[in-house]
């Protein structure tokens, strides 16, 4: 959703402001443009379409400077032109600002600034930003008054950072964007995200809403919006540019794919004693006693993998409740002080997750943040947070975090119950017994799926539906979703008893059913499998591999080794990805960037 990256330092800075895009890409790539200052003044380039051209357009210009800002876009106002590609300059062109965000009030905003006879150029909400400085700076400020200023009166969520022709800085803040500092020794960085900038130092501070950044050679200063210095402290992110690369694999969704193991290793390391107990440092026995009720709010993939959870909980006997974040940031479930509210969010930036978090928070629920990034927003706003430590998701499609999150939860219900009903779960001790071997489970699937047979025959086909029960039935639902955003094939995901109350209409031979099992419930959904046949459409069964029952009802078998029902859903999982990207790529789609989507999505 818009990536903005930035860079300070003694030498030229350009091919370090294009690399960091580069690194950014995929958090938008319709369009992207970088401006640079120097003693000669602002200088601007931006462009259409995706960082490539951009450095192909580049090349050869002169663009040298110390000061870089750049920016990949994600259209939210006006279409991915030319002229709304950032950064965005005032009428002088000596102010260049990129920004990630909405400004609600830009309209109220740029009719103030048009009346006083500033032009505009674009359809953008940003252009207001250097409009705004540029009458601060004609107004006598000096150029970090002139920011401030122009910043006050801003509506909205934001990460902006802006050179100012004549001052030897960057100017940066955030309000509900995200945005990192990275510290190396002569230079100084700025970016939505660690990986922009991860492979010139692995030094970084998270910045809080409100913080204005001044960066100049080989100096950072942090100041609040009153201009009172803050202090923030320098963190050292465990993991390299190696992990943010494709390492050798066509995509990032395959290689990631393939980084479940090691990931699924993180996740539950040093959480599961060696007498088969939860351990969790954050939640020690009894962090969660008198907890009535679960609420998980979060989107997407994250909210298959709460649903996942919120089924965990019922057959313990919990209520819960899985909902969207942005309909329970409109039209939020009551809470109590004993509803424990879980964010789950990969990036913890989502904006809808957030808006969800904020209403919960403000109604005086218990909070906790469920997410892969530390520092993120909703690690920092809800009450208590737990790392997935999947490491990082560079590809659009979520993978590995979507695994990661479910055996986080897992870990954290068997706690929970344990606290809640004074005992263990009936289950506990063979779900984390089968957590601890899910590792080499997905290693297996991995290694012996056939999924990449399936994709030439069902590539193409009018539509796919997915169909489970019971944890199945959220992991039919994120099938579909992996299958649609980045192959663009029609896949909608069902429980499997509500396939006969009105989709079966539209099954026919020409729509491939691919039926999850998990080893429970097997029988109700192999009465749907019959179904779905006697209407003539080709079946894929994914199941446990004893499953014989199954494997002689469908067409097609992906089989996943035995493990606990429970967790067998993350291995039918797997599965299921490797058949979107497999079918993705005999389509020739682009995988990474799948067209409309961007990763991290900050606007509601
Ligand atoms: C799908 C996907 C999205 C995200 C959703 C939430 O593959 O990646 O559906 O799951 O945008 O993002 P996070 O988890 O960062 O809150």
């Amino acid at each position: 959703m818009c990536g903005i990256t930035a860079c300070v330092g003694d030498d030229d800075v350009v091919d370090t402001v294009l690399t960091g895009l580069k690194n950014l890409e995929y958090r938008g790539y319709d369009s992207a443009g970088i401006a640079t200052l120097n003693g000669a003044g602002v200088r601007v380039h931006k462009r259409e379409g995706g960082i490539d051209e951009l450095v192909a357009e580049v090349d050869g210009v002169d663009l040298r400077g110390e000061f870089g800002v750049g920016h990949t876009r994600w259209s939210t106002h006006g279409a991915p032109t030319d002229e709304n590609a950032h950064p965005h300059t005032d009428c002088t062109a000596s102010v260049a600002v990129v920004h990630n965000g909405i400004i609600e009030n830009y309209a109220e905003l740029r009719g103030e600034l048009s009346a006083a006879g500033h032009l505009f150029t674009s359809e953008t909400d940003t252009e207001v930003i250097p409009h705004l400085i540029e009458s601060e700076l004609a107004a006598g400020k000096p150029p970090e008054a002139a920011f401030r200023a122009a910043v006050d009166r801003l509506e909205g969520s934001y990460a902006i950072a802006a050179l100012i022709d004549g001052t030897e800085a960057i100017f940066a803040t955030r309000q509900g964007s995200p945005l990192v500092l990275g510290v190396d020794d002569g230079r100084r960085f700025l970016a939505s995200d660690v990986p922009s900038f991860i492979e010139f130092t692995s030094r970084v501070v998270y910045l809080h809403d409100g913080d204005v950044v001044r960066l100049t050679p080989g100096e950072h200063s942090i100041t609040d919006v009153d201009g009172d210095p803050v202090s923030r402290p320098i963190d050292t992110v465990d993991w390299g540019s190696e992990d943010a690369e494709r390492g050798g694999y066509d995509h990032y969704m395959l290689k990631e794919i393939n980084e479940q193991p090691e990931a699924l290793e993180r996740t539950i390391n040093g959480r599961i004693t060696d007498d088969g107990r939860v351990d969790l440092e954050e939640f020690p026995a009894g962090a969660f006693d008198g907890v009535s009720e679960v609420h998980f709010l979060s989107c997407g993939t994250s909210h298959h993998a709460s649903m996942y959870a919120q089924q965990l909980l019922r057959d313990r006997g919990i209520p819960a409740h899985a909902f969207t974040a942005g309909e329970y940031a409109t039209t939020p479930a009551p809470v109590s002080e004993d509803t424990l509210v879980i964010a789950v969010t990969q990036s913890g930036e989502t904006a809808d997750t957030l808006a969800s978090l904020r209403s919960a928070n403000a109604r005086g629920a218990r909070t906790l943040a469920v997410t892969n990034v530390v520092g993120s927003t909703a690690a920092r706003e809800a009450d208590e947070a737990l790392f997935i430590r999947a490491g990082p998701e560079i590809g659009v499609a979520a993978t590995k975090t979507f695994s990661s999150q479910v055996a986080t939860l897992a870990l954290v219900i068997e706690r929970l119950v344990a606290d809640v009903t004074g005992t263990p779960s009936e289950d506990s001790e063979a779900v984390l017994s089968a957590l601890q071997e899910l590792p080499d489970l997905v290693n297996r699937v991995i290694r012996d799926s056939t999924a990449s047979s399936l994709a030439n025959r069902y590539a193409g086909s009018d539509g796919h539906f997915f169909i489970g029960r019971g944890v199945a039935y959220p992991v039919a639902r994120e099938g579909a979703l992996k299958l649609k955003e980045i192959s663009y094939e029609h896949a909608e995901g069902f429980s499997a008893g509500e396939l006969k109350h009105g989709p079966l209409a539209l099954v026919t031979s020409e729509t491939p059913v691919v039926a999850v099992f998990s080893g429970k419930h097997d029988r109700k959904t192999l009465n749907n499998v019959e179904e779905v046949r006697s209407r003539g459409a080709p079946v894929i069964g994914v199941a446990p591999e004893s499953a014989d029952n199954v494997a002689a009802a469908v067409d097609e078998f992906l089989a996943v080794p035995e493990t606990h029902p429970d967790v067998a859903g993350i291995l039918a999982n797997v599965q299921l990805q490797l058949v979107s990207y497999y079918v993705a790529n005999v389509l020739n789609r682009s995988i990474d960037k799948p067209r409309n989507l961007a990763k991290s999505v900050t606007v509601e």
